[in-house]
């Protein structure tokens, strides 16, 4: 035992934009049914950006709140990380365009693409820049307008995907370098690049010129998701040092509720330590994790002091897990 800087997550924020699309609304204009979509996925309801809501404008309202819940203020952030794959412009980075927006000073702002990975990708990365005393109080946040990325015609991908932004603020706590320390206590992270044709955007600034349409072998990232996630939860479990059972809660990526329950039936977890909020939000990418967060504490579940074991798996293939105290 040594005295320790940990990076503490001290606030959390989410937000979603306002307009719902409900399975029945798809249903109207792709040959899918709710009940097909429900029974699959578990997805009944998302929210989708309107024309000139950018994923700028909900990555800065969850910011907002997720300052306002850690009591700091803009003038206090002298970090910013974005985890998206929906990016407002090619450049600059989103993370650039919410300093402008939240009033920030000038810091170190940058985003991060790891796709539904990269909230777990950004907060170690932050985990990085405030445990090594580079940042005294970092935004990370995860923001997707996913639907802007949709071919409306395949329903084998369009039913599948939601908008919103979740953030975080991470600041230097104390630890004594011990499981009972708040903070990240435990990170896994992965890439396989040689998987990238399972689920991948079929455009870009350097090959096609456009921003392409996301492309999912859906059955085969399916099978790689639980083999995958639950990997990168027992390996961030032994970074940290902590049990599977030691664990309040489980927070995962909301891809589709039959993903979020391979993985605890392959890990031994009780389904009521998990949250899933992928019935109301379908799968947000980046922003699924935060939003599932600021849910389970907004309603009273998650508490100050428990242990959390968050993870994700997306296009790359990337995938990891965070073992983190609140
Ligand atoms: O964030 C990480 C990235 N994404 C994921 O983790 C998603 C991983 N994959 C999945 O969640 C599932 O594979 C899907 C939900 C995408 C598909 O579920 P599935 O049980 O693997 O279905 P399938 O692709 O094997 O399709 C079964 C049938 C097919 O019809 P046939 O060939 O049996 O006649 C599909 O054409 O379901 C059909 N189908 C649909 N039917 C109604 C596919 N999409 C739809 C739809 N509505 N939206």
């Amino acid at each position: 035992m040594s005295a320790i800087i940990r990076s503490v997550v001290t606030g959390v924020g989410d937000y979603l934009p306002a307009r719902v699309v409900t399975n029945d609304d798809l249903s109207r204009f792709v040959d899918t049914s709710d009940a097909w979509i429900v029974e699959r996925t578990g997805i009944r309801q998302r929210r989708q950006v309107v024309e000139g809501e950018a994923v700028s404008d909900l990555a800065a309202a969850a910011a907002d709140r997720a300052l306002a819940a850690a009591g700091r203020r803009p003038a206090d952030i002298d970090l910013i990380i974005v985890a998206t794959t929906t990016a407002d412009l090619t450049f600059p980075a989103t993370a650039a365009i919410v300093q402008r927006k939240l009033g920030c000073p000038v810091g170190v702002a940058f985003d991060i693409q790891a796709v539904c990975s990269g909230f777990v990708y950004a907060l170690a990365v932050g985990d990085n820049f405030v445990a090594r005393g580079q940042a005294k109080c970092a935004l990370i946040i995860g923001s997707e307008a996913m639907t802007r990325l949709m071919d409306w015609s395949d329903r084998g991908t369009c039913v599948l995907f939601g908008d919103g932004a979740g953030a975080v603020v991470l600041e230097p706590g104390q630890g004594n370098g011990t499981v009972a320390d708040r903070g990240v206590l435990g990170v896994a992270l992965r890439c396989d690049g040689t998987k990238q044709d399972l689920l991948y955007v079929d455009g870009g600034p350097s090959t096609t010129g456009t921003v392409g349409k996301l492309r999912m072998h859906g059955k085969e990232v399916f099978r790689h998701a639980v083999v995958n996630i639950s990997e990168a939860v027992v390996a961030a479990a032994a970074a940290a040092g902590v049990s599977l059972a030691e664990v309040d809660w489980f927070i995962p990526h909301q891809a589709n509720q039959r993903i979020l329950e391979g993985v605890a039936k392959r890990l031994g977890i009780d389904g009521a330590r998990v949250i899933s909020t992928v019935a109301e939000h379908a799968n947000t990418s980046a922003a699924s994790i935060p939003l599932a967060m600021a849910q389970g504490i907004a309603d009273g579940r998650i508490k100050p002091g428990q242990l959390l074991l968050m993870e994700a798996m997306g296009g790359g293939l990337t995938w990891g897990a965070v073992v983190l105290r609140l």
